[in-house]
């Protein structure tokens, strides 16, 4: 554990204000700032930073907590990782035995193993057996020298080749498991989870093999299969060739579907080409992207998923603020069709006319209208004066309704006057919808599931609320509320938790404040805690409202008749009058 002292330091020398900056862009509304949450994909900033209590909260996924637990989260960190970072920042040292770092050592061991079996695919290759590997990947038309590039390989068709390779260098079967290159089977075995595929290693960009993707080499089985989640890696905030790319002398990066994709791309000269490991794009991949790049270049597949896919990066990186192009490869199936079909030169040129955003947006709207016909002509026109106020700016909105209106010769002043009512009318549902939000958010904690527990008991539930956020505001009433009320007799346990952990550290002389709890809670009860606290921003704290929250709380299941009194336990009725006497107290 580490000591109070320490995190108090710690805590006065690191702002969170300027933390989160480098990750948000905040603004400062009253005593809060707020941003585009970074935990989730959203359109107007629910992201909520809190100077005052050094502690953050989104409004639209439910992330909170303090600023150790806001870099475990951006980072993907441990919690002592997150405080070792931290320290490092503000110029200060770990204390020497606070350093259990287990997790730290098992990541290595799997850093380990991961490097371990991409040589052993790679090897395969160069085996009798890895011979079809080899024959699929050439015959795809990759160079030799790609495949060393990339660090392609051949995961034989067995069950438990590359498993006997590693524990003969050592590494124990849990690990083998926490790497994600072998299964736990039925029995006390392992079985490799990559079987008879070609091996496409994924490197971070420390240069670490942090997972892999295998592509089959017949119809049998998933066409591709990628590494599970592991502590190393995490699919939604990695990127396949970022390693390669993030070294590229052009401004913009490409984002492909598909490994073979990338791979045909950069082996036809373009080293700045990434693509997601075989799942949607999120935010996360976005907004690194966004870090190395000006510019985005989407050149997803050709078909009706690609594009779909296509227009839903294009609105991530939108919100961004990233720009954004969008590549339309024709006459082929994907971009690495299109380099085999065409060759790289065509490809240059398919990469300068690929259409900006917004073009592109109009362009999918257009295809869906027979313009020859007066029908087609007015529900296009409607259809873009719905789309068009999504432009944030009113220069390029204009240009484009312009463009628009010549184009299907209708006037432009009756077009202009058709979209500034969209509007209007979209920025009022807007506001609506915000307001609706917020009267579901006083239930539920926005970004979780539905507590059945609290529901059925949201009139104490708000009021042990109240009381935990009235301690966290005023730990000085703590002998106060010690006297009044136990946490046993809290009604939801997720509360109840919470207020023991509390008690029990205002008891022991223990500091309350977030930076000191974020080691103790869990990653769920933290922001649940900060919800609490934000939520109730606006709390009255006098003693007087303390006591109506106890009271509130303790007035669950004190009102019996006889009979129910009658079938309590001895324990049962002990609690019942400890609850009677501390209300009349
Ligand atoms: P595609 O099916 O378009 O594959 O999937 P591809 O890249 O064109 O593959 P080839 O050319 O047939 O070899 C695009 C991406 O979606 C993911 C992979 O990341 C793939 O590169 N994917 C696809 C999976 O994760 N699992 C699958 O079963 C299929
Ligand atoms: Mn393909």
């Amino acid at each position: 554990m580490l000591p109070e002292s320490f995190l108090q330091e710690l805590k006065e020398r690191s702002d969170i204000e300027q933390m989160v900056s480098s990750y948000v862009h905040l603004k400062r509304s009253g005593r809060r700032l707020v941003g585009l949450c970074p935990f989730h994909s959203e359109k107007s900033p629910s992201f909520t930073v809190f100077p005052d209590s050094q502690s953050f909260y989104c409004f639209g996924c439910g992330a909170g907590g303090d600023v150790i637990t806001f870099l475990m989260k951006a980072e993907n960190l441990e919690y002592l990782e997150a405080v070792k970072l931290l320290a490092q920042r503000a110029g200060m040292t770990l204390p020497e035995d606070a350093a259990d770092d287990r997790m730290a050592k098992l990541k290595t061991r799997i850093l380990e193993i991961n490097r371990e079996s991409a040589r052993f695919f790679y090897h395969q290759l160069t085996t009798p057996e890895g011979r079809e590997g080899l024959d699929y990947l050439v015959g795809r038309g990759l160079s030799v020298k790609t495949i060393r590039r990339f660090g392609l390989g051949y995961a034989p068709n067995s069950w438990d080749t590359l498993g006997n390779y590693l524990r003969g260098k050592g590494y124990r079967q849990e690990e083998l498991i926490a790497a994600a290159v072998v299964g736990r089977g039925r029995s006390s075995g392992t079985y490799d989870l990559f079987r008879h595929r070609v091996m496409f290693p994924i490197i971070d960009l420390r240069g670490n093999v942090i997972a892999f993707g295998g592509r089959a080499l017949t119809d049998q089985g998933p066409k591709y299969l990628n590494s599970s989640d592991t502590p190393v890696f995490k699919k939604s905030r990695n990127l396949f060739a970022m390693n390669i790319a993030k070294n590229t002398k052009e401004k913009s990066l490409i984002l492909a579907e598909g490994y073979m994709d990338v791979i045909a791309i950069h082996q036809g000269g373009f080293d700045n080409c990434v693509a997601t490991l075989g799942t949607a794009l999120t935010a996360e991949q976005a907004r690194i992207m966004s870090q190395y790049a000006q510019e985005v270049i989407v050149a997803y597949d050709s078909d009706a998923a690609g594009q779909k896919a296509a227009a839903r990066a294009i609105n991530i990186f939108g919100e961004l603020g990233t720009k954004v192009r969008v590549l339309k490869v024709q006459d082929a199936k994907d971009p690495d069709e299109y380099i085999k079909k065409f060759g790289p030169e065509r490809f240059k040129r398919l990469l300068e006319g690929a259409s900006n955003a917004i073009e592109h947006s109009i362009n999918r709207i257009r295809e869906k209208y027979d313009l020859t016909t007066a029908d087609g002509r007015v529900s296009f026109l409607k259809e873009f004066a719905q789309y068009i106020p999504q432009v944030q700016n009113p220069i390029e909105r204009d240009v484009y309704i312009s463009k628009i209106a010549d184009e299907l010769s209708v006037s432009k002043e009756a077009l202009t006057a058709q979209v500034q009512n969209n509007i209007k009318r979209q920025a009022n549902s807007r506001r609506r919808s915000e307001r609706r939000d917020l009267r579901v958010y006083s239930e539920v904690q926005p970004g979780h599931k539905p507590n059945p527990e609290r529901s059925q008991n949201i009139h104490y539930a708000l009021a042990e609320d109240k009381l935990i956020a009235l301690l966290c505001k005023h730990p000085d009433y703590y002998p106060f509320i010690q006297a009044r009320i136990r946490p046993e007799q809290f009604v939801t346990s997720q509360n109840r938790e919470i207020f023991s952990l509390l008690m029990e550290r205002l008891g022991e002389g223990k500091s309350i404040e977030l930076i000191h709890l974020s080691g103790e809670l869990s990653g769920d009860q933290l922001s649940w805690l900060t919800w609490l606290i934000t939520s109730n921003e606006g709390l009255l704290t006098q003693k007087e409202q303390a006591q109506e929250y106890i009271d509130t709380i303790l007035s669950h299941g004190t009102v019996k008749t006889p009979e129910q009194a009658a079938q309590l336990s001895p324990e049962q009725w002990q609690e019942y009058m400890n609850a009677l006497k501390a209300k009349k107290n």
